[in-house]
């Protein structure tokens, strides 16, 4: 297993460019399997994940090509099974089941199981897809789906939580070849469901209202071939800002876009970070001493729960007092251990994280626990003195195109290792 070495107290500066989206390319993906004509899909981010979705594609019978981030994709024949284990170990390969439902009537996905973030059910997906007409059964760790007929209808999506992201895909995308009408409300507004509704639109689907929460989808018969470029990923933007305002550095973000990421900019702006659109660069600067600012994460166009951690790990560096609450996934807070090794002061309470903000960080081994965790304990390891090592960086190698690099062209001494583990007790 590899870890990061990082050197900290060193100010980012520079430029870096940002990759494709990673959850707007997952199911776009997936939805390559819709058409037995060839797809075309360009700025597709190099990650474990990406490369994991093409390999369950490939074992569907897809033919599938990645290079220079760019990916042919083309299913003309495909079977409803996909190997279990591929699909057991990412939880984003849920949202093959709604493109086979729509293209064969039938699905067989293994059941996702939880993950350290937290529960995360899939109910709303099935429901979708019942009201569609599709039976489902669950035994043996498997999830099937059949319909003789798939037939459009209005439906309800919202959960406990509000709405669901991969569930709207997944919807979206069985009802694309269902007979008649599907209107799903509360459905999720989030960029990347923008996204996968134009590459819907493109392969000649019939979708009104995506970044709403009221979705119309009327049914074709049939769906052919096309080519598409992903949206830059924010989740990576948000990152690099953050990273930017830690380090009390002056990064200019490429390639990224701002309109996705308002209630970011919002909190950081609260916080004396400057973020200023300059052409086609986004300007990121310290106004001036942090200040501490509460978060609660929501759906979008709210504050991100994949941004939680990383903000945390910014505000320990704020003096005072910020209360950070998660309302997406409950448990996602594994990364407040870690931050503590480095010498933050974070105490939970229910659903919120309390920071008591403002003490220097000073390097320690830590251990990645998620993707986002992986993240925030990388931005906490650039502010701190002394040395950080972060182990079990697989979780971030999932999410975050040549991470290290990238810090590295902005004057960070980061440095992937081979991990020595030191046990801990
Ligand atoms: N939920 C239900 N029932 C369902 C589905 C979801 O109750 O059937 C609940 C979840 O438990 C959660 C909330 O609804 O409380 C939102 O979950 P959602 O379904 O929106 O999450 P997701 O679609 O499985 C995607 C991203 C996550 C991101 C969330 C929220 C992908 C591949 N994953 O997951 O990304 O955190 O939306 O924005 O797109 C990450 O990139 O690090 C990551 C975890």
């Amino acid at each position: 297993m590899e870890s990061f070495l990082i050197k900290g107290g060193v100010p980012l500066r520079g430029t870096v460019e940002i990759s494709g989206s990673k959850n707007a390319a997952l199911p776009i993906m997936a939805a390559t399997l819709l058409t037995s004509e060839p797809c075309v899909i360009r700025r597709v981010p190099d990650l474990s994940d990406t490369r994991f979705m093409a390999q369950i594609l490939a074992s569907l019978g897809a033919e599938v090509k990645f290079e220079n981030g760019t990916l042919n994709i083309h299913a003309r024949k495909i079977g409803t099974y996909a190997d279990y284990e591929l699909v057991r170990k990412m939880r984003g390969s849920i949202c093959i089941m709604g493109p086979l439902l729509g293209r064969l009537r039938q699905a067989r996905v293994s059941l996702p199981g939880g993950c350290i973030i937290g529960a995360r059910p899939i109910n709303l997906h099935l429901k979708g897809f019942a009201a569609l007409g599709a039976k489902i059964q669950i035994a043996g760790g498997y999830i099937d789906a059949t319909a003789k007929k798939l037939i459009g209808t209005p439906m309800f999506l919202g959960g406990r939580a509000g709405s669901t992201v991969l569930g709207t895909a997944n919807v979206m995308m069985a009802a694309t070849l269902a007979d008649g009408v599907t209107v799903i409300e509360s459905a999720a507004c989030e960029p990347e469901v923008v996204d996968l509704a134009k590459f819907l639109n493109a392969l000649g689907a019939k979708i009104s209202g995506a970044g709403s929460p009221t979705i119309t989808i009327t049914g074709v018969k049939n769906l052919h071939g096309a080519e598409h470029e992903v949206i830059p990923d924010r989740i990576e933007t948000a990152t690099f800002m953050i990273a930017a305002a830690a380090t009390n550095g002056e990064v200019a973000i490429t390639g990224a876009q701002p309109d996705h990421l308002r209630a970011v900019i919002d909190k950081l702006t609260e916080a004396q970070v400057s973020v200023q659109r300059r052409g086609a660069k986004l300007l990121v600067r310290r106004k001036g001493r942090l200040k501490s600012v509460d978060v609660t994460t929501l759906p979008h166009s709210g504050f991100p729960t994949d941004v939680q951690a990383q903000m945390m790990a910014l505000l320990t560096l704020a003096p005072g007092i910020s209360i950070i609450t998660e309302r997406i996934f409950e448990a996602r807070f594994m990364h407040v251990s870690e931050l503590a090794r480095l010498g933050a002061d974070i105490e939970i309470e229910g659903p919120s994280a309390i920071v008591k903000g403002g003490r220097p960080l000073s390097g320690a081994p830590v251990m990645a626990s998620d993707l986002r965790a992986s993240a925030a304990l990388v931005i906490a390891g650039l502010a701190a003195k002394g040395t950080t090592q972060v182990n079990r960086i697989y979780h971030l190698d999932r999410g975050y195109e040549r991470m290290d690099e990238k810090l590295r062209k902005l004057g960070a001494r980061i440095q992937r290792i081979e991990e020595k583990v030191q046990e801990r007790g």
